[in-house]
C-alpha cells in the first residue's frame, strides 16, 4: 500500500474529527507465547489502517489544523542492539521522514506529553475499551488537566467512539485495499485447487493443511487470515474445527475453509468435495442445494438492496429443497417462519470481509438493514449440517456438512466474484479431481 494512500485516509479522518477535537489511537502489543519467546506480530487493524507502521508500542494522535502538524506519532527509539537482534525500526526519525508523521516522540515518554495535546481540546476519539491501560491512562490525564483548571486550561468533555468514523470508512475499499484483497483471494484459491488435486483417502487433514499454507507461503503470503478449518466427513458438521488430525476416507465429503492474509487484508474461502473424486447421491443432492442457495443469494448483491436479502433468499432455497428431500416436514412459509432450517443451516449468509476476516462495519443503520454499496466485500456462504446423531432424518444424510463461500465485491452493475478461481459445480470439481 502506497503512503499516499494512508495519507488521504489520515485527511479524511482529520476532517471527521472536526477542528478543537483530537484522536488517539494505539498499536497492537507483543504477545509472549512462553518465556522469551513471541506470538508473531500482527499490527492492529485499525492503527495499521490509518498509518501504515507495522511497528508494537506506538501510539498516533490527530489534531485537526495543529499548527506544528496533525498528525504526532508516539514511538520507539531506534536502539541499535535491538537492531541487532530482532530487525531494523523506524526511530523518531524514520516516523516522520518515512512515515509522514509531522512529530514523533519516544512512547516512553508518552505521560509526560500527552496530558499537555488534550489540554483545551473539546472532545477526545479514540476506540473505547479495547485497551484496558488506554482507558485508564486517558482519564486519568483528563482528571489531571481538570484539577488546573484555575489555570484557565479547559479539560476535554467527551469521549468519543473512534470505531464509529473509522469503521465506516473501512467499509467502503479503495482500488488500492481492493488490489491487496484480489491477490489475497487469487492466491486463495488456488490453494484450495492444490488441496483438491492432493486429496485423497489415507492423508491426514493437517496434511491437506500443509498443501493450503504451502502454497500461501510459495506465493509470498505468510499469515493466513484465521486458522483453516479441514475437516473430513462428520467434523465438517463442527463449524469451527480446526483439529485438523483425522484420517480421510472415501465415501465422505472434506470441507475447506481457508484464505490467505496479503499485506493485512483476508481472504476467506469455503469448498466441500468428495474425498474420493466422486460424490455419491445423496452428497449431490445436498451439495447441490447449498450451491443453488448460493447462487439465490448472489444474485441479491447489488447495489440498493438491503444486507439481509441475500441470507433471505439463502434460507428460502435450502428450506424448499430440505422439503423435497424429505428433511424437513410442512409447509415452507410456516418452517421458515418456525425457524425449522436453523437446525441445519445455523449461521447466517456471510459477512464484511477486509482487514479483518469478520471485517467492521454496521450492519443495520437506525435499525434498519444496510443497503449495499459499491466498494462493500462481503462473504456468501451458505451450509448445510446435518449431525451424524440426528434421528429424525433419513440416515444416508447423516453426518455431511457442506458450505460453499465466497469472496464478493459490490460493484456499480452488480457484483463481482472475487474467488471464483476455484471450482464449485459438482461437474467442475469432479473433472478436477479426476484429472490427476
Ligand atoms: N472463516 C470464517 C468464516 O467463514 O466466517
Ligand atoms: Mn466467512
Ligand atoms: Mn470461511
Amino acid at each position: 500500500m502506497k503512503q499516499s494512500e494512508f495519507k488521504k485516509r489520515r485527511k479524511k479522518l482529520l476532517q471527521r474529527i472536526g477542528k478543537g477535537n483530537i484522536a488517539l489511537i494505539g498499536s497492537a502489543s507483543i504477545q509472549t507465547r512462553n518465556r522469551d519467546v513471541d506470538f508473531p506480530f500482527r499490527q492492529d487493524s485499525d492503527f495499521y489502517y490509518l498509518t501504515g507502521f507495522n511497528e508494537p508500542d506506538a501510539l498516533a494522535v490527530f489534531i485537526p489544523e495543529r499548527e506544528q502538524g496533525e498528525y504526532i506519532l508516539f514511538c520507539r527509539e531506534f536502539d541499535e542492539k535491538k537492531a541487532l537482534w530482532e530487525g531494523t525500526h523506524a526511530g523518531l526519525e524514520g516516523a516522520t521522514a518515512h512515515y509522514d508523521a509531522n512529530d514523533a516522540f519516544p512512547i516512553d515518554d508518552l505521560a509526560d506529553i500527552l496530558p499537555g495535546l488534550l489540554e483545551n481540546k473539546a472532545k477526545v476519539f479514540y476506540p473505547m475499551g479495547r485497551n484496558s491501560e488506554l482507558d485508564h491512562n486517558l482519564l486519568e490525564w483528563i482528571n489531571h488537566i481538570r484539577s488546573q483548571s484555575r489555570t484557565g486550561i479547559t479539560a476535554p468533555s467527551e469521549l468519543s467512539s473512534l470505531d464509529v468514523i473509522l469503521h465506516e470508512m473501512r467499509l467502503l475499499k479503495s482500488p488500492g485495499e481492493l488490489k491487496l484483497m484480489r491477490r489475497a483471494a487469487e492466491v486463495s484459491a488456488a490453494a484450495h485447487v492444490k488441496a483438491m488435486q492432493a486429496c485423497k483417502a489415507g492423508l491426514f487433514e493437517y496434511q491437506i493443511e500443509a498443501e493450503l499454507v504451502h502454497h500461501f507461503i510459495q506465493n509470498g503470503l505468510r499469515a493466513v487470515a484465521y486458522p483453516s478449518i479441514v475437516a473430513g466427513g462428520k467434523n465438517a458438521c463442527t463449524l469451527h474445527y480446526t483439529e485438523n488430525k483425522s484420517k480421510l476416507k472415501n465415501g465422505d465429503l472434506l470441507l475447506i475453509d481457508a484464505g490467505a492474509e496479503c499485506d493485512h487484508y483476508a481472504a476467506d474461502i469455503t469448498r466441500t468435495f468428495p474425498i474420493s473424486g466422486s460424490f455419491t447421491d445423496p452428497q449431490k443432492q445436498l451439495y447441490q442445494l447449498v450451491l443453488d442457495a448460493q447462487t439465490a443469494a448472489l444474485e441479491q448483491i447489488k447495489p440498493g438492496l438491503h444486507w439481509n436479502q441475500a441470507h433471505d433468499a439463502s434460507v428460502e432455497v435450502l428450506t424448499k429443497g430440505l422439503v423435497e428431500l424429505g428433511l424437513l416436514k410442512g409447509k415452507v412459509k410456516k418452517l421458515i417462519k418456525d425457524e425449522k432450517y436453523k437446525q441445519f443451516y445455523m449461521h447466517r449468509i456471510g459477512h464484511w470481509l477486509g482487514m479483518d476476516v469478520h471485517d467492521v462495519g454496521d450492519y443495520k443503520v437506525n435499525q434498519e438493514w444496510r443497503l449495499l454499496e459499491a466498494g462493500m466485500v462481503l462473504t456468501v456462504e451458505p451450509g448445510l449440517y446435518i449431525p451424524a446423531d440426528c434421528k429424525n432424518v433419513d440416515e444416508k444424510w447423516r453426518g455431511i456438512g457442506i458450505r460453499i463461500e465466497d469472496d464478493v465485491l459490490v460493484t456499480s452493475q452488480g457484483h463481482e466474484v472475487i474467488t471464483s478461481g476455484v471450482p464449485k459445480s459438482i461437474t467442475e470439481i469432479e473433472a478436477l479431481m479426476q484429472a490427476v
